[in-house]
């Protein structure tokens, strides 16, 4: 008899290889993404800001984080392996396309910031 412990696995692999070939097909624009963040910055754009509703979070600083971490992390929040509510309610809004360019945007944006 076949090991029924090899099926998930084997699903998981093809999952994830799904995934990351649509990735790979999602080429971000920086100054697209600068026009979509306004809805980011609010919580994100400000130094050491924290949200205060339901609870205080740190919000992470995203200026200077890889582009494929960012669009990681939005696909995540989206598919509701990670699990936060406002930042799952935002992702649940973005498109593959959107979050590739917000990506790019934030990833861009990094030498600048850290030169100030
Ligand atoms: C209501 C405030 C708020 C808004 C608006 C918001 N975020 Fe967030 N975001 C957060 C908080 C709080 C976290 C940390 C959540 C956690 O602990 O998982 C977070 C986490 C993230 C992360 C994961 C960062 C990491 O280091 O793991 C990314 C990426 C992200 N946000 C992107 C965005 C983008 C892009 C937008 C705009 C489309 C946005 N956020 C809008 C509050 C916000």
């Amino acid at each position: 008899m076949k090991n029924p412990h090899l099926v998930p696995a084997a699903l998981t692999c093809v999952l994830l290889a799904a995934a990351s070939s649509t990735l790979a097909a999602e080429a971000g624009d920086a100054a697209a993404g600068k026009g979509k963040n306004a809805m980011c910055v609010g919580c994100h754009g400000i130094p050491g800001y924290r949200t205060v509703f339901p609870d205080v979070y740190h919000v992470p600083k995203l200026g200077g984080q890889h582009a494929a971490y960012i669009v990681k992390a939005l696909q995540e929040y989206k598919s509701g392996n990670r699990s936060h509510p406002s930042m799952r309610a935002i992702a649940a809004g973005l498109s593959d396309k959107d979050m590739a360019d917000l990506a790019a945007y934030y990833a861009s944006d990094a030498t600048k910031s850290a030169a100030k």
